[in-house]
Formats: structure tokens, C-alpha cells, sequence
């Protein structure tokens, strides 16, 4: 059981919740690489999947994740729905709840949107990205993903680097990783490092050297474009040249770190093809462990209905 009734962010997370959801993920890691990869779990459970934005690999995590755990399953897409002919958000869940849905999976532009609509409906919501804000099951699948490979967060050194200022995925790192014991740097330019971020008791680093030879491991992000309105660098050739992640600078470290990255990539702007595809890298190791954490997270939400 979870101490919450949603999945509205790591920041409502006790860090027993998290734990509870990783020791459950690795029982379904298990149970997924079997020859016969269903349980009953969710047997009579209705999951809507809503994407108001776009998406590839968690999207398609949760319904795997679901389908693994026998729910049934309703895709929802913003862009062939009736949201285009003005329905609101709150009238658009409301009309597919009353078709008798037990749990919604949301991804929406506006951050705070599943906190809103935790306040008027009574499925259990689990936030699958809200905007700038929080993306929690990312974060989990990648504490998973640091574990499974160094045995524990305990004061693990990990090196976020890239657009901090417009990434959930870096705030819900931040805040899941402090909780499991890590120690958390940001390492980009000036512009995409939002100012409060030391009072969230996360050091800056500008020297991409520097942070990588003080990391166990890197998690690169994307340069996030189509959320920024102004530019925030000259050029992607000179972002690529300041903050890259290649090759020739992990050949210069003194220890061997782990490269991470949430996709989607964007080779040769924050990471060479060369260290995304090199055995540094557990890239998909953490879109395979996405279906497990997504199956505890549904699990364990789902218990708190009997
Ligand atoms: N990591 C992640 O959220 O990827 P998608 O946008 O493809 O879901």
C-alpha cells in the first residue's frame, strides 16, 4: 500500500512509498521476463491513458504495463478528441469516468493539472508528465534503473545535465533521488538553470568536465525547444560543444561513470551516438524497467481500491 491515493509527484512521496514501489517493480521485472508475461492483478480494473501532449516510450509503458496486469485498457489522444472542439479538461475526464473507469494515466501540457482534477474525481490519477513540473514515473524507472546498476542510491553521486529549467524529468529526479540518499548535481548554461534550485539543496555545476569526473552517473537531458520562447543559447552547435556528452571526454575521466538519458535523444546535440550506444550506457535498460515500475505503481494504487 501507498500512503497516497495518486501518483501526483514525488514530491507527495514518502520515501517508503518509493521504496515500496521499487522492491515491487523488481517482483515484476521477474514476472515480465517469462515466458508468459500476464498476472491477474488488475483483472476488472478500467485504466484510461490520457495524452494531451505527445509521447512514445511512456505511453506505450503504461498500456504494456497494464495489458501485463490484465486491465482494460482505453487510449485517449488530445489531438483526434473532442478537447479540439473546446471541451474542457474537467468535462472531457468526467464523460469517460462515467463509462465506469477505475484509474486515469495523464500527460498534460499544464503543470498542476492532475493535482486540479485529484480535487474533483475519485479514480486514482497517476501523472504521466504535467509541463515543466514533475514526472514521476520517470523518476522512479530511473532510481530503478541507478540501483539495478550500482546496488544502491546511498550517496551516489548523480549528475543531471542539460535544459534543468524546462525538464520534469530533473525535478522529479531531484526530489526522488534526495529521498533515496543520493547526492544530486545540475550541470548547463547559465540560462537553463532556474535560480532556486540551491534551495532545493542541489549544487550547480557549469564545467561539464568538471561535474562528469565528480559523477557516478549522468543523466543527459533533452534540449527541450518546443517549450522555450525565447532563445536561451546562441546555437545547438555551440550548446553541443559546451555541454555535449561525448566520447572524448568520458575517455578523459579517471573512473568510468553510467550515462543515462529519458529520451526521446537528440544525437549529437546533448549526447554523441558513440556514448549513447557505448556499454557506459543503460539507456534502454531504463525503458525496460519503465514497464516494471509502471506495472507497481498501477499494483499498488489498484490495492487501495479493495
Ligand atoms: N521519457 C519520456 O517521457 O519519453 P516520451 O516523451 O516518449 O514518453
Amino acid at each position: 500500500m501507498l500512503s497516497t491515493k495518486h501518483v501526483l509527484g514525488i514530491k507527495y512521496l514518502t520515501t517508503a512509498d518509493i521504496q515500496k514501489i521499487l522492491e515491487t517493480a523488481q517482483q515484476f521485472k521477474e514476472v515480465i521476463n517469462r515466458p508468459i508475461k500476464k498476472v491477474p492483478s488488475l483483472r476488472d480494473v478500467t485504466i484510461a491513458n490520457l495524452f494531451f501532449e505527445n509521447s512514445t516510450r511512456t505511453r506505450i509503458s503504461f498500456e504494456l504495463a497494464e495489458k501485463r496486469l490484465s486491465a482494460d485498457v482505453v487510449n485517449f489522444s488530445a489531438s483526434s478528441s473532442s478537447v479540439k472542439k473546446g471541451e474542457t479538461l474537467l468535462d472531457t475526464v468526467n464523460n469517460i469516468l462515467s463509462m465506469k473507469v477505475d484509474m486515469v494515466v495523464m500527460r498534460h501540457p499544464s503543470p498542476g493539472a492532475h493535482l486540479f482534477l485529484s480535487n474533483h474525481i475519485d479514480a486514482n490519477i497517476i501523472n504521466a508528465g504535467d509541463g515543466t513540473h514533475e514526472h514521476p514515473t520517470q523518476a522512479l524507472l530511473d532510481a530503478y534503473s541507478i540501483r539495478e546498476r550500482l546496488g544502491s542510491l546511498d550517496k551516489k553521486k548523480i549528475l543531471i545535465v542539460g535544459d534543468i529549467k524546462h525538464s520534469r524529468v530533473a525535478l522529479s529526479n531531484i526530489f526522488c533521488l534526495q529521498k533515496l540518499g543520493a547526492k544530486v548535481k545540475v550541470c548547463g548554461p547559465p540560462t537553463l538553470i532556474p535560480k532556486h534550485l540551491p534551495h532545493l539543496g542541489v549544487e550547480v555545476e557549469y564545467d561539464l568536465k568538471k561535474g562528469l569526473q565528480w559523477c557516478d552517473v549522468a543523466n543527459v537531458l533533452r534540449i527541450q525547444l518546443e517549450r522555450q520562447d525565447i532563445k536561451y543559447f546562441p546555437s545547438l552547435r555551440e550548446y553541443a560543444h559546451y555541454f555535449g556528452v561525448k566520447k572524448s571526454i568520458l575517455d578523459e575521466l579517471t573512473h568510468q561513470i553510467v550515462i543515462m538519458h529519458p529520451g526521446p535523444i537528440n544525437r549529437g546535440v546533448e549526447i554523441s551516438s558513440d556514448v549513447a550506444d557505448s556499454d557506459h550506457s543503460i539507456i534502454l535498460n531504463q525503458v525496460e524497467n519503465g514497464v516494471a515500475v509502471r506495472m507497481a505503481v498501477l499494483y499498488l494504487l489498484a490495492g487501495q481500491r479493495n
